[in-house]
């Protein structure tokens, strides 16, 4: 597929130069969007002590220690009654993923939004919309690839997930990626970057090369969030060269 081919699949629109649109075609939903380049970064491992003790006295789910056992369903089960950090309280429902258990492809934003916290899916908002563009743009379909989120639980008013709600989630994560074994990760935006690969490095550094994710074969690639394409779309053609490394790996 070429760059064109590729650009106009996600919407030619968004993709004219600034000069040529009116400045005033931000869609209604643009206010709930929120850019995240310019907020504190975290990474997995600084939750203070402090806030590792309010986890260690949370009342722990008794399967969270096992869940190197259990499928997605039995994970995503336990993740629905999950009171591991205060996120719990404000929900409507855990976004726990979706899509295929065996997919290539794994797409891993940062939390819900209201949209997703109303449906329980994840990337169902206007942000989901583009992020679908963009996925069928790489010629697959959503049910064919994996989408979830650093945290489950919707963050207040879309803010940032704290280092200590990152943490009480990972071993849901971690599970998702061990079961799904994707070729590659999306990490979409700065947040699930940082978190995914412990770094504090600004996005438009982290997305300049591939990674491993962890330890293990899966590559990862780092790619701007929907959220934020929706706010800046000039930064989409950016997007199409994060995305042709993407289909890259998976023709491999
Ligand atoms: N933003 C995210 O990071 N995740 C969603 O599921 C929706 C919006």
């Amino acid at each position: 597929m070429s760059k064109d081919a590729f650009l106009s699949a996600m919407g030619i629109e968004v993709y004219r130069l600034r000069s040529q649109r009116g400045e005033s075609q931000q869609s209604d939903a643009d206010s709930e969007l929120k850019e995240s380049a310019e907020q504190p970064s975290i990474t997995f491992d600084h939750a203070n002590a402090e806030d590792s003790q309010v986890v260690a006295a949370t009342p722990s789910i008794p399967a969270l220690n096992s869940l190197a056992e259990l499928s997605l369903g039995e994970v995503a089960n336990i993740a629905s009654t999950c009171r591991l950090c205060t996120l719990s309280k404000e929900r409507t429902n855990v976004v726990f993923g979706s899509g295929s258990e065996s997919a290539d492809l794994m797409f891993i934003g940062e939390g819900p939004g209201a949209e997703e916290d109303k449906q329980g899916l994840p990337f169902v908002g206007k942000a989901g919309q583009l992020l679908t563009s963009m996925i069928a743009a790489l010629g697959l379909n959503r049910d064919a690839v994996y989408i979830c989120n650093i945290v489950k639980c919707r963050p207040p008013q879309n803010r940032d997930p704290l280092p200590i709600e990152a943490k009480a989630c990972t071993p849901y994560l971690s599970r998702q990626i061990e079961l799904i074994q994707p070729k590659v990760i999306v990490a979409l935006g700065r947040v699930s970057a940082q978190l995914l690969l412990d770094s504090e490095m600004p996005l438009g550094g982290l997305r300049r090369q591939t990674y491993k994710f962890k330890d293990t074969d899966i590559d990862l690639v780092v790619t701007y969030h929907p959220a934020y394409l929706l706010r800046k779309p000039t930064e989409k053609a950016k997007s199409w060269e994060d995305l042709w490394k993407v289909r890259q790996i998976l023709q491999r």
